[in-house]
């Protein structure tokens, strides 16, 4: 975008909020490209992370699953920046003391999460401690004192993050800072700064807890730092400073140093996470913080109660009075789906199963016996099966248990693509057809139907391809009441292939199959932080309709063009997505679009991605689940609903805008998984066209609660419109510990910080250093630059 004004600046300075780190995300929309962001940073680390542990061959062509992990990790370590006031998130203002008990505790509860088998939640919290270690770099003066000192590797430093390691501050009286030569240009700046005193990092106006205590301290630095001017400095001192966050001197006095921080930061990451976590745990716990223990999922073994359940479902005798409300579903969370069976769940249970489905990219499907309709409500889930690509799947009175596994098994593939999903309402017996491209990459197909007594799928000339699996070894198919499911091991030559349902009423389809080409994501994000830092951070709730969204997505695999296309549940075109295009840049975990949505439309819709492979073959993938659009935008600050302390009230502000050209009255209900919250403030809210109020929603986890995640689903639903329900990844925590004296065996004064490097550059002359407890090779060369 055009270039940015000094007015601009001030105008900024105001009204946004700061953010103290390197630059969060891959974002470039707003303000250009500023240097490697946190983002980066992690995916880097974690790539060589996957090749040590799971072999080069998954780590250059990684899973969807994978890739959400490692997109679950970095995410948390951007969403750190949210939080503004807390120095030692960033060790800021010398909090060195503070940011290592962080990192900790933080390993600590990764893998207390880990052991818990949490996935979710030990990614959450081992991004957020990641975003520290890489703020070490870039905010103390570490890699200055290391080229200081004539280091020819720069290695992280050996003590951070590790347990019964602890680092001392200099004192607030030592100096450690003089002016810069200049006032900050971009030509001439603050590289001489720094006294040699030891240790030290920038102090930022606006952390209450880390205040600047003299001239000579340093500061962070930057047009948004207001602590240089403290202590009656004179105007030119403004925004001077020692951070090495971007690549533009208006943020980064220590801009020089940018490149060699984030290489730095890099390797630093990857030692902190086998340090304190990998090595640690289990082959087994690995391949579940990173997505890769997808060979370990059986249906059948798991979960017996969940088969109980289902078994009582389908036996007669054993059927509870339908009347009953049962405040939850039973899921089984297998593969990569969830499967729900369920009585009479309370409207809030529902949506909540839902909004858990939709944030780990399951479909849901409902499991019911087949009844009257008359006998139970099943609407509900009827609509969440259908919006997250899922089925209705009924068991009728002659299916056993035996029967519904194997049909439930074959619909739980892991990792599939989908490439077509469908729901629509058509007169019995009456056919309907869908295109679709199947392309090479694919190996396998999964068909899987709701409310079809039978299908055919035609190759590209119009000849049928034979289903009957007694006619051809690649077919499998299994029947169930009311469903159908068909897989095709060895896929058919690429083409734009026809399937003709018929149909018995309402139906839904899914076509989905195993490939390396995938839609690994699409979302639609906002930007938040200062300039220079921004992150595109993914919005809370559903788009507003009738207003344009900023969409990051990302596409893993080789395709030589592509466009996304917004289309109805019924398959029809809405628009296409030109605006929403490839990021040349970022290709660290596959292919990186970026860009602005059309409009976002009033009804709810899919979004598609249509184009052709690196073999000249048309292909298509959808994201799988349906985008309701709102006409209320619903906010809430993140950094204080995401981390809850066990026994700690957390009260957190949820704001409601009304963006409708009418008035409505909301109805407003706030539910999470592990019971945390106590209270909702209102139930109801009227807003005028326009209007914004809000309501708070309390929680308080069990004293005794277990390190792990929880959602949370704040919902607000219109008389007259849809509403927004929004999901938190909230994680729950103990309270963070003080190392005791007895427990340290290691200190590091800053003080004694140039002796600490200097006798690392006369180990790694002798051919001794190694930091880590792998044949990894730490450091980075210096002469490499
Ligand atoms: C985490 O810390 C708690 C309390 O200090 C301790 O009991 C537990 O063993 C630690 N867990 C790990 C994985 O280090
Ligand atoms: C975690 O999962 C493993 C493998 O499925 C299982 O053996 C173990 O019991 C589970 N641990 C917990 C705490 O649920
Ligand atoms: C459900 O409908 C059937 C026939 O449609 C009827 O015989 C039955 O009594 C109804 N059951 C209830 C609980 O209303
Ligand atoms: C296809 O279905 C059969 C029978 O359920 C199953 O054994 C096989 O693993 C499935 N293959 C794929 C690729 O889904
Ligand atoms: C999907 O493809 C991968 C890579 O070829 C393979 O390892 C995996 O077994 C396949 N999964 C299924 C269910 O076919
Ligand atoms: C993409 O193509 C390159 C070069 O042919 C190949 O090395 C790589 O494995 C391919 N990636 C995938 C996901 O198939
Ligand atoms: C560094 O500071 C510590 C604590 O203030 C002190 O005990 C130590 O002697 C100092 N070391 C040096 C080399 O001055
Ligand atoms: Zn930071």
């Amino acid at each position: 975008m055009g270039r940015l004004t000094t007015l601009h600046f001030l105008l900024c300075l105001v009204t946004l909020p700061h953010v103290l780190a390197f630059i969060p995300t891959d974002l470039k929309a707003a303000f250009g490209f500023f240097g490697t962001s946190h983002e980066t940073q992690t995916k880097n680390a974690i790539k060589l992370i996957w090749k040590a542990y799971f072999g080069e061959g998954a780590a250059n062509i990684p899973t969807a699953a994978m890739t959400r992990a490692l997109k679950e990790i970095s995410g948390a370590n951007a969403f750190v920046d949210e939080d503004q006031e807390k120095g030692e998130l960033h060790f800021d203002g010398e909090s060195f003391t503070e940011g290592q008990e962080r990192l900790v505790d933080f390993a600590n509860w990764t893998i207390e999460a880990v052991r818990n088998n949490d996935s979710i939640g030990a990614r959450k919290l081992l991004g957020q401690a990641l975003h520290t270690v890489q703020d070490f770099y870039a905010h103390s003066n570490y890699l200055e004192m290391q080229l200081a000192a004539g280091s020819k590797k720069l290695v992280p430093h050996p003590g951070l993050g590790i347990e019964g390691t602890m680092f001392h501050p200099l004192a607030k009286t030592v100096d450690t800072c003089k002016p810069c030569e200049n006032s900050i240009q971009c030509t001439e700046g603050c590289e001489k700064n720094l006294l040699p005193a030891g240790l030290t990092s920038g102090y930022y106006g606006g952390e209450p807890n880390y205040p600047k205590p003299s001239k000579f301290k340093c500061s962070h630095g930057g047009f948004l730092d207001t602590s240089s001017l403290l202590f009656g400095a004179p105007a030119v001192y403004f925004g001077q400073g020692i951070n090495k966050d971007s690549k533009s001197c208006k943020f980064s006095p220590h801009v020089d140093f940018h490149d060699r921080a984030a290489e730095l930061a890099t390797v630093a990451t990857r030692l902190y996470i086998i340090n304190t976590v990998t090595s640690k745990i289990t082959q087994q716990q690995r391949a579940l913080l990173f997505g890769t223990d997808l060979g370990a999922y059986s249906l059948w073994n798991d979960y017996p109660e969940w088969w109980d359940y289902v078994d009582d479902f389908i036996k007669l005798h054993k059927r509870e009075d339908p009347t009953i409300v049962h405040r939850r579903a039973t899921a089984l969370r297998k593969g990569w789906h969830t499967f729900v069976a369920a009585k009479n769940v309370h409207e809030h249970g529902v949506a909540l199963a839902r909004a858990v489905a939709r944030d780990k990219f399951h479909p849901l499907q409902f499991v019911r016996r087949d009844l009257p309709e008359n006998l139970t409500d099943y609407s509900g889930w009827k609509d969440v099966a259908t919006e997250t690509g899922g089925h209705v799947i009924k068991i009728g009175e002659n299916d056993d248990i035996e029967k519904t596994a194997d049909f439930l098994k074959m619909l739980s593939q892991p990792d599939f693509a989908e490439i077509l999903s469908v729901a629509g309402v058509a007169q019995k017996d009456a056919v309907v057809d869908f295109t679709f491209s199947i392309d090479s990459t694919l190996e396998s197909l999964l068909f899987s139907t709701s409310g079809v007594g039978s299908f055919e799928l035609f190759y590209p000339d119009g000849c049928r391809y034979p289903l009957d699996p007694s006619a051809n070894k690649y077919v499998h198919k299994r029947e169930l009441s009311d469903n159908i499911a068909v897989n095709i091991t060895s896929v058919p030559a690429p083409g734009a292939y026809k399937i003709s349902l018929r149909c018995n009423g309402d139906y839904t389809l899914s076509i989905s199959g195993n490939s390396s080409l995938f839609l690994a994501g699409f979302q639609f994000v906002e930007i938040r932080g200062r300039p220079g830092h921004e992150g595109a951070f993914p919005i809370f709730g559903s788009p507003v309709t009738g207003q344009s969204s900023l969409v990051e997505a990302y596409v893993h695999g080789n395709f030589t063009d592509g466009a996304f296309e917004f289309r109805t549940k019924g398959n029809e075109f809405i628009v296409e997505q030109s605006a929403i295009k490839v990021d040349t840049e970022v290709l660290h975990h596959g292919t990186r679009f970026e860009g602005e949505s059309t409009p976002i439309p009033t009804d709810e819709f899919m979004v598609y991605m249509k184009g052709v492979n690196d073999k000249g073959e048309e292909f298509q993938r959808a994201l799988i689940h349906m985008i309701s659009p709102s006409h209320v935008k619903l906010s809430l600050p993140k950094a204080e609903a995401a981390m809850l302390q066990a026994g700690k009230v957390a009260t957190v502000p949820v704001t409601v805008l009304n963006v409708a050209e009418f008035d409505d009255t909301y109805d407003i209900f706030a539910v999470d998984e592990k019971d945390v919250i106590t209270h909702v403030s209102q139930n109801q809210m009227l807003l005028k066209a326009g209007e914004t109020g809000t309501f708070d929603v309390t929680m308080q986890p069990a004293q005794d609660a277990v390190v792990g995640s929880n959602h949370i689903l704040v919902s607000v639903k219109g008389r007259r419109t849809r509403g927004n329900k929004a999901v938190v990844r909230a994680v729950i925590h103990p309270e963070p510990t003080v190392t005791p004296d007895s427990e340290i065996t290691q200190h590091y004064y800053a003080n004694e910080t140039e002796q600490l490097i200097l006798d690392m550059i006369e180990q790694d002359n002798q051919g001794k250093l190694l930091l880590g407890p792998d044949d990894f090779v730490w450091g980075v060369e210096v002469s490499a630059r």
